[in-house]
């Protein structure tokens, strides 16, 4: 099928690349100049594991081309049209910002002429009531379905390719409905024959799956911290809590990892969104509920930061800190509202010298976070270090061994913002380790 995907970012890029790959005929569209030349010369210009190889190949085989400007003819000339455009937060408020959303929509309304209907595809995290207006927005020129995307950042190509389900909200109108489902099953037919279940809805419901589902999973990390506070207050281990908490089914074990909380272009806009629709729409319990979610989420960055300034003594104010770590999480580069990097940040504002070293995001804390220095390998910047913080847990970091980096830093004093080491080895290889609620 021929297929466009309007917003290459971690969402579109990923997904034209898994179109092709599905063997349809597919152009990317953005609107960043840069984002394009790469992505149209085979280049990821983020990193997410198996995306380059997958990318190469669609290019390479000619089923794949990126583009800023469509002409009027690609456009109309494509069977399906996917959005995947980014919804961020409105600054000063909770609430999503759709207004690429709507460009991206205004865009293909322009060269949709309304003599062969195609099938628009919203796959982007929007507010529940905004594919309702996007529908009548279209005004007939094509359907709608929206479609929301599951995947997580470092297993965004398997997850794309074995999604654990597959929603459609479909139009009201069951012969449009009809026709919008067969159309995208056809887009879909390798994953659903590989029996990935898929759920048809309306719109609303569709929508809120995706912020619902984040939602959740932003609940279970805060209730996790809040329990890993109880631990602090009682002598308790969270680490040994959560994993008894995680043999009953109903619970299940995952998204149980207390720390330094959870960041992301995702959870913490979606919750926030959702909250200001549950407000909106005057369903406050919601609004409440998430609004506590955030707070825990918040505080336990405050929370680090605190036990770093107890770890040296009261003040960091000259010390060399090092963290580790610096995006959202492992097998990442992105750095958008990082945990790990808001820590680094905040404990150089309090005075110390703090240096950062991360398996892939190094280059972009030396660009964006001039005031903080960047060590190339982990050796060099735990070096001289009175404090090391672990704030991401990238594989290489939390394999390191405790001997040898004893003898590198001044002070052998760790931060596990993560509860990602083993304690004990720590402690026998003379360090004093702290972690979060254990
Ligand atoms: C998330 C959802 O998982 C995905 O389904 C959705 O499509 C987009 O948002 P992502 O943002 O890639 O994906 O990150 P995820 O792996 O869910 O982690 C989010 C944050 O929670 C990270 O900062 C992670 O470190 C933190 N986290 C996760 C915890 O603090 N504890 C846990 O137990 C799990």
């Amino acid at each position: 099928m021929r297929v466009t995907v309007v917003g290459c970012g971690y969402l579109g890029a990923v997904h034209a690349a898994a179109m092709s790959h599905l063997g349809h005929d597919v152009l990317g569209i953005d609107t960043d100049t840069q984002r394009v030349a790469a992505l149209a010369q085979g280049r990821v210009p983020f990193y997410e594991p198996g995306l380059p190889e997958l990318l190469k190949a669609g290019v390479d085989a000619g089923r794949l081309r990126f583009t800023r400007e469509p002409t009027a003819q690609e456009v109309a000339g494509a069977d399906v049209h996917f959005i995947a455009v980014g919804t961020p937060q409105t600054s000063g408020s909770g609430e999503a910002d759709l207004s690429q959303v709507r460009s991206a929509l205004d865009m293909l309304v322009q060269h949709l002429d309304g003599r062969r209907r195609p099938l628009v595809v919203g796959k982007s995290t929007v507010p529940v009531g905004t594919a309702a207006g996007l529908a009548d927005a279209l005004a007939g020129r094509a359907h709608l379905v929206w479609n929301p995307e599951f995947l997580r950042e470092g297993f965004a190509v398997h997850d794309t390719l074995h999604p654990d389900r597959i929603v459609y909200g479909l139009p009201d109108r069951p012969e449009q409905a009809q026709a919008a489902q067969s159309v995208l099953d056809e887009v879909y037919a390798r994953i659903l024959d590989e029996g990935a279940p898929r759920i048809l809805t309306d719109y609303a419901t569709a929508e809120l799956v995706k912020t619902s589902a984040n939602a959740f999973l932003a609940m279970k990390i805060s209730f996790i911290n809040a329990m890993a506070s109880m631990c602090d207050a009682t002598g308790g281990d969270v680490t040994v809590l959560a994993r008894a908490l995680g043999h009953d089914a109903r619970i299940g074990a995952r998204y149980l990892r207390a720390g330094v909380g959870f960041g992301g272009g995702c959870l913490p806009k979606d919750i926030r969104a959702l909250g200001a629709s549950a407000s909106l729409l005057g369903v406050e319990p919601l609004a409440q509920l998430l609004a506590a979610v955030d707070t825990i989420n918040r505080g336990q960055r405050d929370r680090v930061v605190r036990l770093a300034v107890e770890c040296c003594g009261g003040s960091v104010e000259e010390a060399a800190v090092t963290v580790l770590g610096a995006a959202f999480k492992p097998d990442s580069d992105d750095l958008r509202d990082s945990p790990a990097l808001e820590v680094a940040d905040r404990l150089s504002q309090l005075g110390a010298a703090v240096t950062v070293h991360d398996p892939q995001a190094g280059e972009q804390v030396r660009r964006l976070h001039p005031g903080l220095a960047v060590a190339p390998d982990v050796w060099r910047a735990l070096d001289g270090a009175d404090l090391v913080v672990l704030g991401t847990e990238w594989r290489e970091l939390t394999g390191l061994d405790p001997h040898r980096a004893a003898r590198l830093v001044a002070r052998p004093v760790i931060v596990d913002a993560r509860n990602a080491l083993d304690p004990t080895l720590w402690r026998e290889a003379g360090w004093t380790y702290r972690g979060v609620g254990r």
